[in-house]
């Protein structure tokens, strides 16, 4: 069934991008925007003025403003859980009641690092954070970003269940001076327990006369945490209202106030909220996420573009294509709609990526000659703080730039085999410099689109149902349990490998 909300979008024309920018002088003003320490640049997408009055009448006719109102409200905005999604009150942005409690919870993180700095669990040194999906990717990606310049503390981030994965840190560590972070919303991830069990194992080893003593939980189910083992004062809570992907803000960020300060923390959760707040006040035409989604969603539901490319541009960033790929491909790789409906539309894109310069030498020929539609984002940081010659920053900006122009531009070869075919899309986002702040604006403006995305399309960004079989059927061959019926080439695989 033609579904009419969007056929202005899939009627208009499609010009090159040559040819908007030729027909626009004041192209590169409607298409960019500076907000929050951040230029984005969306002019060589294929959005236009008409495109983007489709797009705004597409919001309308899904109710964007009022899901948008619904989602800061602290109103039940995923319904198949019956959930609230409060990510945004922890900064600040959301239901006095909800802002109340998550300043009550951070007062709480506040203090335990405060009395871990001045050594209430002895002489800590080393900080292993266990979790996995959100309860890893954004730590990982904060710290890794933040802390090059020193941090407080040595930070291991485990998440796989491999045991290679552990055995670096327990070579690297001292159990007696290292704290073991267990974090998990839901306290029952079973790669996140086995790797705690093994870290109390570690500690129990080394002679350490209370292992438990030297561990935290950040969790929405305390009661479990309880059940482990760990002391109510080591236990930071966040409500169940945040979901996994969203959960950097909340306790879950605990070792980003640990190890780069509780004031970068701060200015974490301030540049998010600066971004929170061009969300909710700019019109959809000059409003940084709805752009992108627009432009996204042309993209795979018009022009049959199946992913989207993020490349950093900063080496600091290497870890945002990952943290992005889990919001987005979790978040909207849905098959039905929030009404439980089966959608008749594509899902988001496959989103995929790496850093430059590294991609352009593997990856980026298909980019330039590949027959796939391909939109890809930059993301670069004008400013450097690494201290080498700036020779460095220059050509890593002009590579980066340079991509998007070639991208666009293309070029005419008499051979074949060396003709670019151009007018394809990038869009830019330049840093000014990368800190605490710009880093929270930055992954908010990622929020904030996926769930402009998910509005315009109809579905629920907040449940990830999708995970479950995959864990059920784990555990039935964790537990021998024949009740769930496996095929032959799985019992082979379970023959040879187990
Ligand atoms: O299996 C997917 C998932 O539930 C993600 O949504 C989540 O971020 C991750 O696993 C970890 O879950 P938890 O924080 O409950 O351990």
């Amino acid at each position: 069934m033609t579904d009419t909300r969007w056929t202005a979008i899939e009627n208009a024309a499609q010009p090159s991008l040559a040819a908007l920018f030729a027909d626009d002088l004041a192209r590169l003003d409607r298409l960019t925007l500076d907000e929050a320490g951040i230029y984005f640049d969306f002019a060589k997408t294929h959005l236009d003025g008409d495109l983007i009055d489709a797009f705004a009448a597409l919001a309308r006719a899904q109710d964007l403003a009022a899901k948008r109102e619904a989602l800061f409200a602290g109103e039940a905005v995923n319904p198949s859980e019956g959930r609230a999604a409060e990510h945004s009150a922890q900064r600040g942005q959301g239901s006095p009641k909800s802002v109340a409690i998550a300043n009550a919870l951070h007062a709480r993180m506040r203090s335990l690092a405060e009395a871990i700095d001045v050594g209430a669990l002895g002489d800590i040194r080393h900080i292993l954070h266990l979790g996995i999906g959100g309860s890893a990717l954004g730590p990982d990606l904060v710290i890794d970003a933040l802390g090059r310049g020193g941090a407080a503390y040595d930070v291991a981030i485990v998440s796989n269940v491999d045991g290679a994965a552990l055995a670096g840190p327990f070579e690297l560590f001292d159990p007696h001076r290292t704290l073991v972070v267990v974090a998990s919303k839901s306290f029952a991830t079973g790669e996140t327990m086995l790797n705690a069990q093994s870290a109390l194992a570690w500690l129990a080893a080394a002679g350490v006369a209370d292992p438990h003593g030297q561990l935290v939980a950040l969790t929405a189910d305390p009661d479990k945490a309880l059940e482990f083992g760990i002391d109510e004062t080591r236990i930071l809570p966040f409500p169940e209202t945040i979901g996994g992907r969203y959960s950097l803000w909340s306790s879950i960020g605990f070792p980003i106030a640990l190890a780069l300060g509780w004031d970068t923390f701060e200015q974490l959760l301030e540049g998010a909220a600066a971004m929170d707040r061009h969300f909710r006040l700019a019109e959809w035409s000059i409003n940084a996420p709805a752009l992108a989604a627009f432009a996204d969603l042309y993209y795979a539901q018009v022009r049959c573009g199946e992913t989207r490319g993020i490349f950093a541009y900063d080496e600091r960033l290497r870890l945002l294509p990952a943290y992005v790929a889990q919001l987005g491909m979790e978040s909207n790789g849905k098959r039905v709609g929030a009404d439980g409906k089966p959608f008749d539309r594509d899902s988001s894109a496959i989103v995929w990526g790496g850093t430059g310069t590294d991609a352009q030498h593997a990856v980026f020929q298909l980019l330039h000659q590949g027959t796939h539609l391909l939109p890809v984002e930059f993301v670069a940081v004008a400013e450097s703080d690494d201290g080498l010659d700036p020779a460095h920053r220059e050509a890593l900006l002009i590579n980066c730039f340079a991509q998007g122009a070639a991208l666009m531009a293309g070029n005419e070869a008499d051979d074949p085999a060396r003709a670019c075919p151009g007018d394809r899309p990038s869009t830019t986002i330049l840093l000014e410099r990368l800190d605490a702040a710009s880093l929270g604006a930055l992954l908010a403006f990622y929020e904030h689109r996926t769930f402009v995305e998910a509005a315009l399309l109809g579905i629920n960004p907040f449940d990830q149902f999708g995970v479950d079989l995959g864990k059920t059927i784990a555990r039935a061959i964790a537990q021998d349990d024949d009740s769930v019926k496996l095929d032959a080439s799985t019992k082979a695989l379970i023959e040879r490998g187990l």
